[in-house]
């Protein structure tokens, strides 16, 4: 079957569209569902697991393994509760709380004043905050009342009660990766070859008590990271001058040299970044640059700029980048007592290095990827089809073995071929339905491309190579096969 040209439908694709198509083919289920669910967690499906495995694989590869100046580790999720203190996590990883008064309804400050009056209020004091809800009137959003408490600080990191010992001991629960990353610095620079500069990568969970979770995979309690804390020399006159350029808000105070050197730094990663976002297939015009204001950054970051992608709910943070000076490793240095120093075995120089932070949310990365590969198309015939157009590195399934009927040897046949191809990675095998259908399945789950087996297959050792995308058909020789889906697909 030959279905020509087809026709990409205009609408915007909505949240609606690709929930609904995650739990329909396998990708991402609400959790617990025969628990009647349990809200802001999801399970990812066969095919949604394969899918961040393999974006996990490709960031692993693209970032450590394609590189000569990045390691990588895997540290635990409980860490030594004093981490958190020396990090500022303790004092500072806060978001700002509102109750209503009447419905009970908690709240996130900035989110409310944001979806009132679009406005950023974020790294506002409290009072301010509070002062700006009660000067526009802003209402509750789930009973319309106008009763709110002042705004407060809420801590983010969950707690939990360290048993062993019965005594008040606690640990947290990681909220971000990097700090491992920080830990274990002293234990990487004595026991692996590394100079500055170079990076350390890990990818795992994290876990913050989010006040308002939501719009799908966006904002969870639990998620997974994907960070580098890149290790450099500290801008020239910066160990001299530490205390004054540690007291300025921001790097844009810093003398011009050292702004030089940083950003040159920032522009070789945000180039880096964005090579990732076309590694995954998001579609570049929905990526945005921007700057957080002095006020925005976090206690730890001297600049900062996030990539924004437009998600189907809006214009969101999906990645970020922190110059987060020498900040860790100074304050984990005074709170453990241990040296934190690198030496620079040219020069013999010792100082802090500096570090710059490109990271990355896994989930936000997969809405994203799914957002830019989603597409509901009329075909020439009339007939409607959804599909997720993955670039082949990343679709769950590589390549799927079609026979077109059930008997006569094809099955067999199909069967081989699929023995040969799982060089490529995930396959599968369909002997159900009519074939029509049976590529609208794969069409949905982002296959790239599907290789039908007939009688002919037999007698011409050729099978029908069908492509997601253009939906042509070309006839190869099985012989032929790996170089030509390596070439096309695969390389
Ligand atoms: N170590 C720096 C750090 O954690 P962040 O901006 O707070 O910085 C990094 O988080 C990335 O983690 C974000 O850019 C986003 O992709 C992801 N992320 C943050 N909070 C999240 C949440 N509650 N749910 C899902 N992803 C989240």
């Amino acid at each position: 079957m030959n279905l020509k040209k087809n026709r990409i439908s205009p609408m915007k694709t909505s949240m609606d569209q690709i929930t609904a198509l995650c739990k329909r083919r396998g990708f991402i289920y609400p959790g617990s569902e025969i628990y009647g669910g349990f809200a802001n967690t999801y399970t990812y499906g066969p095919y949604g697991s394969l899918l961040k495995k393999n974006v996990k694989d490709l960031w692993w590869n693209m970032f450590v393994e394609n590189r000569d100046d990045m390691v990588g580790i895997d540290g635990d999720i409980f860490l030594h509760p004093k981490t958190w203190e020396a990090s500022g996590h303790v004092g500072g990883f806060n978001d700002q709380l509102i109750d209503c008064k009447n419905c009970k309804a908690r709240l996130r400050a900035d989110h409310l004043v944001e979806e009132a009056l679009g406005e950023d209020c974020e790294g506002k004091p409290d009072e301010e905050v509070t002062k700006i809800i009660q000067e526009n009137k802003i209402k509750c959003p789930k009973c319309g009342k106008q009763d709110f408490t002042d705004v407060r600080k809420f801590n983010q990191m969950f707690k939990t009660p360290l048993s062993k010992t019965g005594d008040d001991g606690h640990v947290y629960l990681r909220p971000e990766t990097a700090q491992a990353i920080f830990l274990e610095f002293k234990n990487v620079i004595d026991s692996c070859r590394v100079r500055i500069p170079f990076g350390i990568a890990q990818i795992g969970k994290a876990f913050r008590n989010e006040i308002t979770p939501g719009n799908f995979i966006f904002r969870q309690l639990e998620f997974e990271q994907m960070e580098i804390e890149y290790f450099i020399t500290p801008p020239a006159g910066f160990t001299e001058k530490r205390e004054a350029w540690m007291g300025k808000p921001h790097l844009d105070d810093w003398p011009d040299e050292a702004q030089d050197y940083m950003n040159q730094i920032f522009s070789a990663w945000e180039k880096a970044m964005f090579d990732w976002c076309d590694l995954i297939g998001l579609d570049r015009k929905k990526c945005h640059v921007v700057e957080h204001s002095a006020e925005k950054l976090s206690h730890y970051s001297k600049r900062t700029f996030d990539i924004e992608f437009d998600f189907p709910f809006g214009q969101k943070e999906l990645y970020g980048c922190a110059y987060r000076t020498d900040f860790d490793l100074n304050q984990h240095e005074k709170f453990s007592g241990k040296k934190l120093k690198y030496r620079d075995p040219q020069t013999n120089e010792e100082y802090i290095p500096h570090v710059i932070e490109p990271t990355f949310g896994l989930g936000r990365s997969l809405l994203a990827i799914l957002t830019s590969a989603y597409a509901e198309e009329t075909l020439e015939d009339g007939s409607q089809r959804t599909v997720l157009r993955l670039k082949p590195k990343i679709a769950p399934v590589k390549i799927a073995l079609l026979p077109l009927m059930k008997k006569d040897g094809l099955p067999e046949l199909a069967r081989e071929i699929q023995k040969q191809l799982k060089i490529f990675g995930y396959t599968e095998y369909d002997e159900s339905g009519a074939i029509g259908k049976r590529y609208r399945r794969q069409d949905e789950i982002g296959t790239p491309v599907c290789i039908t087996i007939d009688y002919e297959s037999k007698d011409d050792n050729a099978v029908t190579i069908r492509d997601r995308d253009t939906m042509t058909q070309e006839r190869i020789k099985i012989s032929e096969l790996i170089d030509y889906l390596k070439e096309r697909y695969f390389s």
